[in-house]
């Protein structure tokens, strides 16, 4: 069997028109712009029409990527959706969006990984191009998390957006590494801080969950910031001590964009120069599966990242779950 590393060979994202902006939240719940921004450090989130779903958002931005790499959806071998928010619980999202696309020759599946789900995904790609067995693996991260959020609950409303971003895996080249290394993790007794309770198999969807407000996002803010500043930072130096990678050497850090005290919290506690982190809550709230690949985008467009830097990624998230990715961006700057 041929091992060859996989690597991130395209990236593009989508983002709908509307813009929330937290002017607008004030008029919806008892909130302020000034409690948001000090407290969270977003302004605006891009939020879907009625009847746009997230394999609607996952096909805006994959056939995006496909034009950029020069490929078309044909050539696309298996499609991985993290999502939080698929369009509804089977068919599967990638399976709508296959035929949407025109994926013809792709297989494909949904992945449950909250807010890690864009590294979990990347992981499953990447055995497959490791082992050899495609070539072309698209990893969509998926979310209209205003489907969920109640905007009647000013504790989570405020903090959350629509978006869909998406990345094209290949072999890496002779004298290309890609992904070095990765590591995942979860801890069931978390569920309880962050969860959705109704419309699965436990609580089907009923008068009465609809009356308890169980299709929305339920969360206890505070237990989930601390878990995040410990975990995100602790798996990031794991990440790079097991690879013998020191702070300055990593060109960008790219955390998980789910409040900006997190991300700083990590920042200082790795000791990253502003340089070294890419922050756009501020834009987009946090988007869940979709924060690391818009990330990724934003830092390529405005040359922040240039063949061969180290990047770290750093995720937490709903289960608990939380991962590290170290990888060598390979996509020369155009
Ligand atoms: N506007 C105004 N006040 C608000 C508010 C809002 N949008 N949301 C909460 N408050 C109030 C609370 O009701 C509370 O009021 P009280 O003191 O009268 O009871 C006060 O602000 C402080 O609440 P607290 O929950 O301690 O605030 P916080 O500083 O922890 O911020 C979060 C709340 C949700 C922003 C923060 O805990 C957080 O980001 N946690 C992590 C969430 C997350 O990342 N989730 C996704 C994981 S992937």
């Amino acid at each position: 069997m041929t091992i060859s590393n996989a690597k991130i060979s395209a990236v593009e994202m989508y983002v709908p028109e509307k813009i929330l902006t937290n002017k607008e939240l004030e008029k919806m719940v008892d909130t302020t712009n000034e409690w948001i921004l000090e407290r969270t450090g977003i302004r605006t989130r891009h939020i879907c029409e009625k009847g746009q779903a997230a394999s609607d958002l996952a096909a805006e931005a994959v056939i995006k990527l496909c034009k950029k790499r020069g490929i078309s959806p044909k050539d696309i071998e298996l499609i991985i959706v993290p999502t939080v928010t698929p369009d509804m619980l089977f068919p599967s999202t990638a399976c709508l969006l296959q035929e949407k696309i025109g994926a013809d020759n792709a297989w494909g599946f949904d992945l449950s990984g909250a807010c890690s789900g864009f590294l979990f995904a990347l992981s499953v790609a990447e055995k497959y191009i490791q082992t050899g067995i495609y070539r072309r693996v698209v990893v969509v991260g998926s979310e209209i998390m205003s489907s969920i959020a109640d905007y009647t609950n000013r504790e989570t409303c405020v903090l959350f957006g629509d978006a869909a971003g998406a990345v094209l895996l290949e072999p890496a080249e002779e004298g290309e590494k890609g992904i070095i290394d990765i590591l995942l993790r979860c801890d069931g007794s978390g569920g309880k801080y962050l969860y959705m309770p109704g419309g699965g198999s436990l609580h089907p969807a009923t008068h009465e969950t609809v009356d308890k407000k169980m299709h929305y996002i339920h969360q206890q803010g505070r237990r989930v910031f601390k878990f995040a500043v410990t975990e995100m930072a602790n798996i990031s130096r794991e990440i790079m001590k097991k690879n013998n990678i020191t702070s300055d050497q990593v060109k960008l850090y790219v955390p998980h964009q789910a409040n900006m005290r997190i991300i700083k919290a990590c920042q200082a506690n790795l000791g990253f120069t502003d340089d070294q982190i890419i922050i756009n809550i501020q834009k987009y709230g946090n988007t869940t599966s979709a924060t690391i690949p818009l990330c990724l985008y934003e830092a390529s467009q405005e040359g922040r990242i240039k063949k061969g830097d180290y990047l770290v990624l750093a995720s937490f998230g709903a289960g608990f779950t939380w991962g590290s990715i170290l990888l060598q961006w390979e996509i020369e700057n155009s």
